[in-house]
C-alpha cells in the first residue's frame, strides 16, 4: 500500500477527475484527489454522475506502464479493488456490472472512469486519471428522478471514521493488484452478475440481444447470440429478464 501518496481534500470541486487532469503535468509522482461533493461528477459516454455529500468521490493519478490499449484493465482493477473494500469495511455483497459499475442488491453503488492521456505517439500512457464515485450514504433529499429507480447506497449514513477506513482500504486493494500483479481477473468474474445473463448490447450500431458468457483476459466481454461469438471490448449493456429489459438498467 502506497501510505505516502499525496492527497488534496476538496470540500467541493466540478469533477475530482477534472481537478486531477489539471494538476497532472506538474505531478511526477501518483497524487489522489477527494471531494466531499462534485458540482459537474461525470460518467462514462457522457453522462452525469450524482454527487452529493455522503458519498466519495476520489480520483488516484497514475503513471501506468500498461500498453495503452490496456487502460480498460486500470478499470477492471478497481472494480475487483472497489468490490473488496466495501465487502470489508461495510460486510455487504457487491457485484460487478460489466465493465465499470458496481451493484449492490439490484442497485447501483458506484462508477468508475478511467481516463488515460498517452504521449503524441500513442504508444505510451503520459498519465491515468481513475476516479471512483461511491454512494456511501442515502442522499438528503433522495436521488434524481431519472436515476431513482436504479441507483442505491451502501448504508442509510456512514461516519468519517468508516469514510476513511473504505478509502484506505480500496488504496490498498488498488495497488496490492496495480503494482504487484495480483491475479484478478477470476475474482472479476467470479463477481459478474452479467456473465450467463441474457443482455442487450450494441454492436456496429445494431442492437442486438445475446448470453454473456465470458470475459476475456483483455476485459472483452464475450457474447454468444444465434450469429456466433462477439467480443466487446467498449460500451454498455443491458441485463434482460426473459427478453424483457429490465427497466432503467442504466444509471
Ligand atoms: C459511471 O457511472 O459511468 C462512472 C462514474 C464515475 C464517477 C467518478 S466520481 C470521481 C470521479 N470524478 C468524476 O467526475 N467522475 C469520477
Amino acid at each position: 500500500m502506497r501510505s505516502e501518496i499525496r492527497t488534496i481534500y476538496l470540500d467541493e470541486t466540478d469533477s475530482t477527475n477534472n481537478y486531477a487532469k489539471s494538476i497532472a503535468p506538474y505531478e511526477k509522482d501518483d497524487l489522489l484527489v477527494i471531494a466531499k461533493k462534485q458540482t459537474a461528477g461525470r460518467g462514462r459516454t457522457g453522462r452525469k454522475f450524482f454527487s452529493p455529500e455522503g458519498g466519495v468521490y476520489m480520483s488516484l493519478l497514475l503513471h501506468p506502464r500498461l500498453d495503452p490499449q490496456r487502460c480498460e484493465m486500470i478499470t477492471v482493477m478497481a472494480a475487483v479493488a472497489t468490490a473488496r473494500a466495501l465487502e470489508t469495511v461495510f460486510r455487504v455483497k457487491p457485484f460487478i456490472k460489466w465493465v465499470n459499475d458496481i451493484y449492490i442488491d439490484e442497485k447501483k453503488v458506484c462508477g468508475i472512469l478511467t481516463e488515460g492521456v498517452f504521449d503524441p505517439s500513442g504508444s505510451k500512457f503520459r498519465y491515468a486519471v481513475l476516479g471512483v464515485g461511491v454512494n456511501l450514504s442515502f442522499p438528503k433529499g433522495g436521488f434524481p428522478e431519472d436515476i431513482k429507480d436504479t441507483a442505491g447506497s451502501v448504508c442509510e449514513s456512514v461516519s468519517a471514521e468508516q469514510k476513511k477506513r473504505f478509502i484506505d482500504r480500496l488504496l490498498f486493494e488498488f495497488y496490492d493488484i496495480y503494482e504487484n500483479g495480483r491475479e484478478y481477473m477470476r475474482e472479476y468474474k467470479a463477481r459478474s452478475n452479467v456473465l450467463g445473463k441474457k443482455i442487450e448490447y450494441i454492436k456496429d450500431g445494431k442492437t442486438l440481444v445475446g448470453t454473456a458468457t465470458d470475459i476475456t483476459d483483455d476485459g472483452a466481454l464475450t457474447v454468444k447470440d444465434e450469429h456466433g461469438i462477439s467480443y466487446l471490448r467498449s460500451g454498455e449493456v443491458k441485463i434482460c429478464i426473459d427478453s424483457i429489459i429490465k427497466k432503467g438498467d442504466f444509471q
